[in-house]
C-alpha cells in the first residue's frame, strides 16, 4: 500500500474526524471533551478552516481512509491574540507511532508559518508521553504545565501548554 497522503481536510472527512476524536473523548483524557460534540458542532467547526489562513485543516488519508487529522484554531477570542493560534492532532488507535503525527503537525506548522501566524500552542494533558515527544520534535518548548486544571474520569488532570514561536521571532 502507498505512503498516506496529506492533504487539506473536506466536508466529507467530518464522519471519519469525529469516529477518531470520538474515540478519545470516551476511553482517555487526552481531550477535555466529556460528550461527543456531535454532528452540528462539528459541522460548525469545520466552517472555521480556510486553505490559506491562520485557521487550517489537515488530514491523512490511506487506502481510501481518514487515518487522523490536525488543525489549527483561535487561541483565545480577544482580539490581540489574533497573532496566536492553538493546535491539535489526533490519529486512529491504529495508526500511531507511524510517523504520522508529525508529518501532519510538520505540514500544519510550514502552513502556519506561510500564514505569517506569529505563536501556535498546544495543551497536553497529561501523561501522554506521544504527544510531548512529537511537539518537542517539532519544535514546540514546554513553558509551564497547569496543575489539576481539568476533572474527567472522577480525578483531577495536569495541563502541559506547549509553545512554537513561529517566522523570524
Ligand atoms: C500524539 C500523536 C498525535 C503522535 O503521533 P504519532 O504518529 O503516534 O507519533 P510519531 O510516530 O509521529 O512520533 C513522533 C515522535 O514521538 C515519538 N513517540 C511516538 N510515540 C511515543 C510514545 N508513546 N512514547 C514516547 N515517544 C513516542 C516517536 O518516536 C517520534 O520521535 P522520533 O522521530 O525521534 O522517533 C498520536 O500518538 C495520537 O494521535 N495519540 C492519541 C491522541 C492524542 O494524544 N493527541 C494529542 C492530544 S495533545
Amino acid at each position: 500500500m502507498s505512503a498516506p497522503s496529506i492533504r487539506h481536510g473536506q466536508a466529507s472527512d467530518l464522519d471519519a474526524i469525529s469516529r477518531i476524536y470520538d474515540h478519545y473523548v470516551a476511553t482517555t483524557h487526552v481531550t477535555f471533551d466529556l460528550e461527543p460534540p456531535g454532528a452540528e458542532r462539528r459541522r460548525a467547526w469545520f466552517e472555521q478552516f480556510s486553505t490559506a489562513g491562520r485557521f487550517q485543516l489537515y488530514v491523512a488519508s490511506g487506502g481510501g481512509e481518514v487515518l487522523g487529522f490536525a488543525c489549527s484554531t483561535p487561541f483565545k477570542e480577544r482580539a490581540a491574540y489574533d497573532i496566536s493560534v492553538e493546535t491539535t492532532v489526533y490519529l486512529d488507535p491504529d495508526a500511531v507511532a507511524r510517523g504520522l503525527g508529525q508529518r501532519l503537525m510538520a505540514t500544519l506548522v510550514e502552513a502556519l508559518e506561510r500564514a505569517g501566524v506569529h505563536r501556535a500552542y498546544a495543551g497536553v494533558a497529561l501523561p501522554n508521553d506521544a504527544s510531548e515527544a512529537l511537539h518537542g520534535k517539532l519544535g514546540f518548548r514546554r513553558v509551564g504545565v497547569l496543575s489539576e486544571v481539568g476533572r474527567k474520569f472522577d480525578r483531577y488532570w495536569d495541563v502541559a501548554w506547549y509553545e512554537k514561536r513561529l517566522g523570524a521571532s
